[in-house]
């Protein structure tokens, strides 16, 4: 079968292969993929492992299948997400052995498509029941954003959990980055009823603009207002989320947190870059504000739960706005016109 493969940490090595199944439990035929940044820093380079058994990683990790041939539980015809991590698999760690492996702490976990599992940037991939997320029909159309979604969901879900160490009513938001992950978190924050401002690159009336208007949230575009103007604005966020890449602009961020403010980072950065850091001032902004920096990655089974409700509920509210969030299809056989950047883009997926 047809399958988009790399030499991990090879820059440039992504290249059509052809490659045998070896089945495991359910076989699901892949309908399409969505392309993110760290499949980007993989073709770079910067990241990734191939499974033990081979010297090529098949990439992928965002995709929608349906089941060809089924189990217990899924039936053929299903259509289904796939979860990315799998628990650790030396001494698993007390996280991993409770099946919250989102949050393993031995890092010696393995992802489909990133680390060590081969990923669904193929024609079929193969996995074990519990690592497929069943998705009702009415959202196949959308269901390639179910993986962003629920990473999103989980760094949601988790400030709620950390903040109930006191009253809070968060009104104001930022989000870097309008990007799918960006663009998700705003309208998780617009369901919650915050005023939400999105920052990000792209000139104003672009496709991602839009997107942010249509959710009643503030678009501002860093070519025509500077960040450190806006920051200069000394508005005060009580959340904000970084999902843009850039991770240079973390201490311009966290000193626009409101007191008591919780700045959530999500960015995935495979580089090296080294930056001054006023620390003194930071330390005492954090500790005489009660704020809080922490880092969310992946997700958890609910947290792709909470998402495939979250979807009913989003489209609800705004409806068609998901679908305006796949920018690009591209098939399988023009594979090199998905990696390409164009700042219009927001999610691209891949056809198979
Ligand atoms: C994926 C996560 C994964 C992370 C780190 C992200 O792009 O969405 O599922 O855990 O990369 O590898």
């Amino acid at each position: 079968m047809k399958a988009l493969a790399v030499t991990p940490l090879v820059k440039n090595s992504l290249r059509l292969i052809d490659h045998s199944l070896k089945e495991t439990d359910v076989i699901v035929k892949v309908l399409e993929t969505g392309v993110c940044r760290t499949d980007k820093e993989i073709i770079m380079g910067l990241y990734g492992e191939a499974p033990p058994d081979s010297n090529y990683l098949i990439i992928g990790h965002e995709c929608l299948g349906v089941v060809v041939r089924g189990s217990k539980i899924l039936k053929e015809g299903d259509y289904v997400v796939r979860m990315v991590r799998r628990p650790c698999y030396d001494n698993r760690c007390d996280n991993c052995l409770e099946g919250n492996q989102d949050m393993c702490s031995s890092g010696n976990y393995t992802e489909a498509g990133i680390k060590g599992v081969h990923g669904g940037m193929a024609e079929y991939f193969t996995d074990t029941e519990d690592n497929l997320i069943y998705i009702p029909k009415e959202h196949s159309g959308v269901g390639v954003l179910l993986e962003p979604l629920s990473v999103v969901e989980k760094a949601t879900y988790q400030v709620g959990r950390i903040q109930e160490r006191l009253s809070w009513n968060p009104k104001r938001a930022l989000v870097i980055g309008a990007g799918s992950i960006g663009l998700l978190e705003a309208m998780l924050l617009r369901l919650n009823d915050m005023d939400v401002f999105v920052m990000a690159r792209s000139p104003s009336g672009n496709k991602k603009s839009q997107i942010v208007e249509a959710i009643d949230a503030h678009y501002i575009s860093t070519e025509e207002t500077s960040f450190e103007a806006f920051l200069r604005t000394k508005i005060k966020f009580d959340f904000i989320y970084e999902a843009s890449g850039n991770a240079k602009i973390i201490p311009l961020l966290w000193a626009a947190l409101a007191n008591n403010g919780v700045l959530s980072l999500s960015s995935i950065t495979g580089g090296n870059e080294e930056i001054n850091f006023p620390i003194e001032r930071l330390n005492l902004q954090t500790v005489l504000g009660n704020k809080l920096i922490f880092g969310a990655v992946n997700s958890n089974k609910s947290d792709y739960k909470t998402g495939v409700k979250n979807f009913m509920k989003i489209k609800n509210t705004w409806p068609g706005i998901l679908e305006k969030m796949l920018t690009r299809r591209v098939s399988i056989d023009n594979y090199t016109r998905a990696f390409e950047t164009s700042s219009e883009d927001i999610k691209t997926v891949i056809e198979f």
